[in-house]
Formats: C-alpha cells, structure tokens, sequence
C-alpha cells in the first residue's frame, strides 16, 4: 500500500560557508540553509496510472518519473519516493524556487529533501528524512558527505562532520553575504573525483591541504561565534586559495575572487564544489556594507553577473 502525496513540502538550500571537499574526508565544514529553497505542491492527476509529472519551470525541468529512465533527476525522485513509501503514479508535482540549478547552492539537496518530505509530511524526523535524501544524492554525486542534505532539511548555521551529530552554531552577528553565480555549469560528482585523484597522486601534500581546510573550520567557527567577521573573511579567503590549490577553482572563480576582494570585500571563496557555481563574498558589517555592497554589486553586473545579498543569522 503506497502512501498519497501531503499537498505542499519545502526545503532549504545551503551555501557552504568553510571546510568543502575536506569534509568528505572527515573533517569538518560550517554551511548554512538558504530559507525558501524549493517549495514542491503536488495535485492528483486525472489518470492514476500515469507516471508522477514534474515540473520545476525555474530548472527547466518537465519529466515524468518513470522509474526505468536514465534521466538523473527522475531516477533520483523515484528512488526517494520508493523508499518513503510513497507513489509513483498519479500525480502533478509542481516547483518553485528562486535557487540556481547545479550552481553548488544545494539544488539537489533540496529537491530529494522537499520530495521526501511530500510522502513524510513536513514535520518528519530530519533523520528519516535525510537518509531518504542520501538515496537520491548517490544518484547526483555518488559519494556526499551529507553535510548538503542536513543543511537543505535543517537549515540554520552548521558545523558538520560526517557521521556525527551536527553542532548548531549562534552567529553573534549576522553574516552577510553577496552571492555571485558564476554561470559556469559544473558537476559535484567531477569535481570530487577530481580531488581524489589528486590526494591518491599526491598523499602527503593532498592529505596537508585537507587537513589546513579543517584547521581554518576551527578558526572560523570561533570567528562566527565571537561575530568576528574580518577573521572569518580571511578565513573564507585562506579556503579559496586551498581548494584552488586542490584544484577546483578555475580561471572566472579566481577572477570573482579577485573582484570581490578589491571591491571591499572582507573575504570570499568559491562555495560547494567549484569548478563553477557560486562564489561568495563577506560583506563588511551592515554600516559599512551600505558603502561597499552597491560598489561590489556594480562591478559583477558589470561582468554580465547577478549578485545577490543574503543576510545569515541563526533562526
Ligand atoms: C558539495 O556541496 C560539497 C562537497 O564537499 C561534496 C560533499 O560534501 O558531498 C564538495
């Protein structure tokens, strides 16, 4: 016996603040939820043997979930749908969502997330819910850390570590951000493998990297938690030039970097994966920000890119 669709389910999506592809490995990351990430509503369909409708025009996505298809994003829903319990056939989902797709701002951790959540019911245990989300992330990048699917269901601010409970962190100030898209498509699963390669080429240097990202997690955390932002800003910057050098920046992310930094940025780093997606940049304090946000926002739109701002403070 399936169980039928709850009308409405929603999910965060989660920019990686510190600590992306060490976490993989074990050490620690800070990410924090993107409120109003994807919202999904789901409708009956006149035809209850039709397979599920998806449609998330913002994505350009309109599939059906037809479970012996290779299109990623239909296996991934059929495989979270079929481990909640839930149908295949029957029904419209509809999403919207203000979310760039595979640009590292967690696109299918929100999806898997919002999915489960449309069988589970919003207030399902996070656990559930995320072990359901993991089905549907091994589809999209292999081996995640889960650090994408908590954030996407918890949201709030943090500090991950794989296979342990997550510690949730209280800003003493508001962290803001301006978020760039880079428009460079990319994969999370590439840029992984990537990394691995290079750490089995090179254990000793790959290994010290990694070990330098968690260092600069632990530094960052106190920064959030004493509000000391210019040290998290040189801790974001430490942390770009340490995945360039584990090689998934790339020749526009360095240029954002550059950007963000000589037009008054405290600090900023590629997020998620690299190789392409977003680059965020630290905000001086609200005051101060008045005065550079409007001056950095110019420079990128004058790189045919569109900032924007979010403010991340503890729920
Ligand atoms: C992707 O958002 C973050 C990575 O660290 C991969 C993962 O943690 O699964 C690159």
């Amino acid at each position: 016996m399936t169980r039928d669709l709850h009308s409405h389910a929603s999910a965060c999506g989660k920019v990686i603040l510190l600590g992306e592809h060490a976490v993989v490995y074990g050490y620690p990351a800070i990410a924090a939820g993107l409120p109003n990430g994807l919202s999904l509503s789901a409708t009956r369909h006149a035809d209850p043997a039709k397979p599920i409708h998806l449609k998330i025009p913002a994505w350009e996505l309109d599939l059906h979930l037809d479970a012996i298809t290779h299109h990623p994003v239909a296996r991934a829903c059929c495989e979270v749908l079929r481990f909640c319990g839930g149908p295949l056939q029957g029904w419209t989902i509809t999403g919207q969502t203000s979310l760039p797709a595979r640009a590292g701002l967690g696109s299918s951790a929100a999806l898997t997330v919002a999915m489960a959540r449309l069988v589970l019911g919003e207030d399902a245990e996070v656990d559930t819910v995320m072990e359901a989300s993991l089905i549907g992330e091994r589809i999209f990048h292999e081996t995640p850390s889960g650090i994408d699917s908590l954030v996407a269901a918890r949201g709030g601010i943090l500090r991950f570590v794989r296979s342990q409970e997550p510690t949730p962190l209280t800003p003493a100030l508001s962290i803001p951000l301006m978020i760039v898209p880079s428009l460079l498509p990319r994969s999370t699963a590439t840029q992984v493998a990537k990394v691995r390669r290079k750490i089995e080429r090179f254990p000793n240097p790959g290994q010290a990297i990694l070990s330098a990202l968690g260092a600069v997690v632990d530094e960052g955390m106190t920064a959030i938690q004493t509000g000391n932002l210019a040290d998290l800003g040189e801790m974001m910057s430490i942390s770009h030039e340490l995945l360039s050098a584990l090689g998934v920046s790339s020749p526009r992310l360095d240029q954002l970097f550059h950007c963000a930094l000589e037009h008054g940025a405290l600090g900023a780093k590629l997020t998620g994966a690299g190789g392409g997606g977003c680059l965020i940049a630290l905000l001086p304090p609200s005051e101060a920000s008045e005065s550079s946000e409007p001056v950095m926002k110019t420079a990128f739109c004058q790189l045919n890119l569109q900032p924007f701002v979010v403010n991340l403070a503890h729920p």
